[in-house]
């Protein structure tokens, strides 16, 4: 381990999400991002070097997980590999640490922890074992204008008018790149899964009292409900598996591309408060939408991800080639487009790097580590049997702890 007060970083997975963190990695103080692995070397060296020229570290690849974890210029690792690999992941890392072949500080985990509960769980019991520091990186916790709405909402409008009651949070989009996201087995489900996660938790930092632990609120019932209403329909079946492949088969084996879920919510006073949380991979817009709000007894709070400052005209006489260079998930390259001008910041990556390494070389345990990101898997696996079942249901319910969701067993049919 270096003994400097720099953090080395490695990265597990060189995909989309490690590529917005390298972004991201420009403003973080104090870390370099030094290692990089995949299973596919050449991705991975050219991972690296796109690191390298953003200037985050003098990043290299290594040939495995337990080589970077040997290495003592790696402090803390950053596990953005798919779902379905996050367990051999970490078991591997714990593996190396537990044999003596390397140290570490701390390790950071992409959302979800896990695919389902018994999976979340294996996780945490690992990091346990691993005894190291832990983050689950939730990045729409540091949005920065969620960070300042939440700070102002509380200190200037409960603080007099009394706490906020109701929190809404919608995540949107036109669908995932990668086939893996869109098979309910390796992913975990569909887009209650891959979304809502974020959202459970918008809603809850929201309703929660800045001066106290997450824990001040305790979820009490979840009602939700799934549908397949866009990619189950043949002609976008069809075109799916023409983009992803044939092993995504929507008239056989479709995922939910919509999902709602009303989380009741009870503060440490008793009092009820509501979560309504919605996502979808079936909204056409300019690109990807984050809308959220909180509502107090005489304030409220809004924030919409496409209000940005800057936006583009491109008339029709403009046919460039589609890219995602305006906004995340972009859906056009004509007519008036909003541009977000630094997305990394905007999605909340940036104060979320800089939150967990300064944790890490404090030697603080975040507050939002693995158990917050089991109980978001509990969460969402309730939603789930709710909207298998047609019905409230109480947190948490019996069998939770083995349930997986007829989407991730194939056995769904929308
Ligand atoms: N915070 C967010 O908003 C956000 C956004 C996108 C993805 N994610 C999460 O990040 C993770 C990665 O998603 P992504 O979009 O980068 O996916 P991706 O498919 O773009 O990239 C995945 C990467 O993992 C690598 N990989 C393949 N097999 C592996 C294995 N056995 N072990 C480790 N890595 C392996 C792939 O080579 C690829 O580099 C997922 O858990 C996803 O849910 C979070």
């Amino acid at each position: 381990m270096s003994s400097s007060k720099r953090l080395g970083v490695g990265f597990i997975g060189s995909g989309f999400i490690t590529k917005f963190h390298l972004q991201s990695w420009q403003a973080v103080r104090d870390a370099d991002v030094l290692g990089l692995w995949s299973p596919n070397a050449a991705h991975a060296a050219e991972t690296a070097a796109y690191a390298r020229s953003l200037g985050v570290g003098e990043t290299r690849a290594y040939r495995s997980i337990t080589e970077m974890v040997a290495d003592p210029a790696i402090d803390a690792l950053w596990l953005c590999g798919p779902n379905h690999r996050r367990v051999e992941n970490l078991e591997e890392i714990v593996a190396a640490l537990e044999s003596g072949k390397g140290r570490l500080l701390g390790i950071a985990c992409e959302k979800p922890l896990a695919r389902n509960v018994a999976e979340a769980r294996r996780c945490v019991e690992l990091i346990r074992r691993a005894g190291v520091l832990h983050g689950y990186l939730e990045d729409q916790l540091f949005i920065p204008s969620l960070m300042k709405g939440r700070m102002l909402s509380w200190a200037r409008g409960a603080s007099i008018a009394g706490r906020p009651y109701l929190a809404r949070a919608a995540e949107e989009h036109s669908g995932p790149h990668m086939p893996w996201f869109w098979q309910g087995e390796n992913q975990g489900g569909g887009v209650l899964n891959d979304m809502m996660c974020h959202s459970v938790e918008v809603v809850r930092q929201l309703l929660t009292d800045p001066t106290k632990p997450r824990a001040s609120l305790r979820p009490r019932k979840i009602t939700a409900h799934i549908q397949s209403l866009k990619w189950s329909r043949p002609e976008y079946a069809r075109l799916l598996q023409e983009t992803m492949g044939a092993g995504v088969d929507y008239l056989k084996r479709p995922s939910e591309d919509f999902a709602r879920a009303t989380i009741e919510y009870e503060d440490d006073a008793g009092r009820p408060l509501i979560g309504e949380v919605t996502t979808s991979w079936s909204f056409v817009g300019a690109g990807l939408r984050l809308s959220t709000e909180l509502l107090g007894p005489e304030y409220s709070f809004t924030y919409n991800s496409l209000n940005t400052g800057g936006q583009l005209f491109l008339s029709r006489r403009i046919t460039g080639k589609a890219g995602e260079d305006l906004v995340e998930k972009q859906n056009a390259e004509q007519g008036l487009m909003p541009i977000i001008g630094n997305e990394a910041a905007e999605y909340g990556y940036e104060a979320e790097n800089r939150h967990f390494v300064q944790c890490f070389l404090a030697g603080r345990q975040p507050e939002l580590g693995f158990d917050a990101g089991l109980e978001v898997v509990e969460l969402l696996m309730t939603a789930y049997m709710s909207a298998e079942q047609g019905r409230t249901l109480e947190f948490r319910p019996p069998g939770l702890e083995t349930f997986v969701p007829a989407v991730a067993k194939g056995t769904w049919k929308g």
